[in-house]
């Protein structure tokens, strides 16, 4: 962060002075005005419902540049990490800001393997839950719970505390996902197999039993590695806010990624690859599009095109890009290039891609709108998009919740607010109301 020469000026119709206020400069990306003494100055506050316009933190993650359709961990292209490297690898350099070398690799990767097995008592927080429960209810409560175990890794002042708690997190996310997807359907736990990678050993978790195993299929692995890789960080989103303001507080960080999980089930995040699967399945054939494009163009319908538009990328989402390529490999391994709802979604993205309601608001297709065909097509049931997401964003949520803890100026999240409600009043006795 630097101070820049220019300074901004606020001034007032009021006559009251006008105020001055550093500019700080980014690497890249736009300056930001630091506002922190306008309070102190003149007693208002700023109003910024949303954060439209407001940085909460500075950070040196994940950069993202909406109108290009840039996306970048630490400052590579999320197109070349997902060519040339994987998961665990975007998740020790997003975790530790440089990609790892041979033998660092094989030391995170030996790392997180070790890690992968949970307390063999949460099988019964499963079992607690009703078999239809959604996964992500099931994941806030048991991801909560693992808090209750790891005794040894919640001191948040110290550093090695910090990272057993992030290397915790990232292996057991997967046994978590898996052991969800297992208790709905009524199936045996399987325990993690060391030996295999991240993805593949998801996999196996997923779909073995103790009948039969799970063959891996590498071209299968590498989407689920490549879904993981896209999902992985995306700076500062809902959920990351989140667990950033979780943490502000100096909670746990199982606590933490618990409360990023359940910011991340809702449908305007996280929850809208489900939502574009189940939108893809409603419209059903070609011939309906016309007739939904004009729902959603109506106000008045609340129908929204899910896996479209964002906050950020006014441009094609470069996840959007990868995940496309990804669908047609995984539906040419599978022998399903004619998968309808494929056909179905290449269709509604073209037509709304020319269409003057979509192009006027620069409303392109996000990684969601792509990465529920993928998923379907890998045999993950609907119900657990989001569990997946949410097992590739936990490395994001753990580096941005390090970062945060080890910053400086780091204070506690609280937000103010305009009041617009009634000024003091007397409480009348009840029989005078
Ligand atoms: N379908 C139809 N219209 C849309 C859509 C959409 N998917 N998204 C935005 N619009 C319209 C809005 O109605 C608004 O129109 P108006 O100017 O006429 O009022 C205009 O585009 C601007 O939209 P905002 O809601 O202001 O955009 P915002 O940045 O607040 O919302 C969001 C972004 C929440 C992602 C929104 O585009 C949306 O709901 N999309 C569908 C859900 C989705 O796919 N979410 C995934 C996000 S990516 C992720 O989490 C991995």
């Amino acid at each position: 962060m630097i101070t820049s020469d220019t300074k901004a000026t606020l001034s007032f119709s009021d006559g009251s002075a006008p105020l001055e206020m550093p500019i700080y400069k980014g690497s890249i990306g736009p300056d930001v005005i630091d506002i922190r003494k306008l309070y102190a100055a003149t007693g208002m506050f700023t109003y910024d419902p949303g954060f439209m316009s407001t940085a909460a933190c500075n950070s040196a993650i994940t950069y993202i540049d909406g109108d290009k359709g840039e996306l970048l961990y630490r400052g590579y292209p999320i197109e070349q990490l997902a060519a040339k490297g994987d998961f665990l690898e975007s998740c020790y350099l997003l975790l530790n800001g440089e990609l790892p070398n041979l033998t660092q690799k094989k030391e995170f990767d030996y790392l997180v393997s070790r890690h992968t097995m949970v307390h063999e008592q949460m099988q019964f927080f499963f079992r607690g839950f009703r078999r239809d429960a959604h996964p992500m209810s099931v994941l806030v409560g048991t991801v909560g719970a693992l808090a209750s175990f790891y005794h040894d890794s919640l001191d948040i002042n110290d550093p090695h505390h910090r990272e057993v708690s992030a290397i915790r997190l990232i292996a057991k996310m997967p046994t978590l996902v898996a052991m969800a997807y297992k208790y709905s359907v009524g199936q045996p736990f399987v325990y993690p197999k060391n030996e295999l990678s991240f993805s593949a050993n998801f996999m196996r978790m997923m779909f073995s039993t103790p009948c039969e195993d799970y063959p891996v299929n590498d071209v299968l692995v590498r989407a689920l590695d490549r879904i993981l890789i896209l999902h992985a960080d995306h700076e500062q989103n809902a959920s990351t806010s989140t667990v950033r303001l979780a943490g502000s507080s100096g909670a746990n960080p199982f606590a933490c990624i618990a409360a990023g999980i359940a910011c991340l089930w809702g449908p305007a995040h996280g929850g809208a690859n489900e939502a574009a699967l189940s939108m893809l399945e409603k419209i059903g054939s070609v011939d309906h599009i016309p007739e939904f494009i004009r729902q959603v163009k109506d106000k008045n319908s609340g129908v929204k095109l899910m896996g479209f538009g964002h906050r950020v990328y006014k441009n094609y989402d470069p996840r959007a890009k990868l995940m496309r390529e990804t669908c047609y490999e995984v539906l040419a391994e599978l022998g399903l290039a004619n998968d309808p709802l494929f056909k179905l979604a290449m269709a509604l993205e073209k037509i709304a891609l020319e269409d003057e309601y979509f192009v006027t608001r620069k409303l392109y297709p996000n990684v969601d709108f792509y990465s529920g065909i993928v998923q379907r097509a890998l045999g993950i049931p609907t119900a657990l998009f989001t569990g997946i997401f949410a097992m590739a964003r936990t490395v994001g949520w753990v580096a941005q919740w390090k970062e945060m803890i080890s910053d400086p100026e780091q204070k506690i999240g609280r937000p103010r607010q305009l009041f617009i409600g009634e000024p003091v009043r007397t409480v009348k006795p009840i029989e005078s109301r």
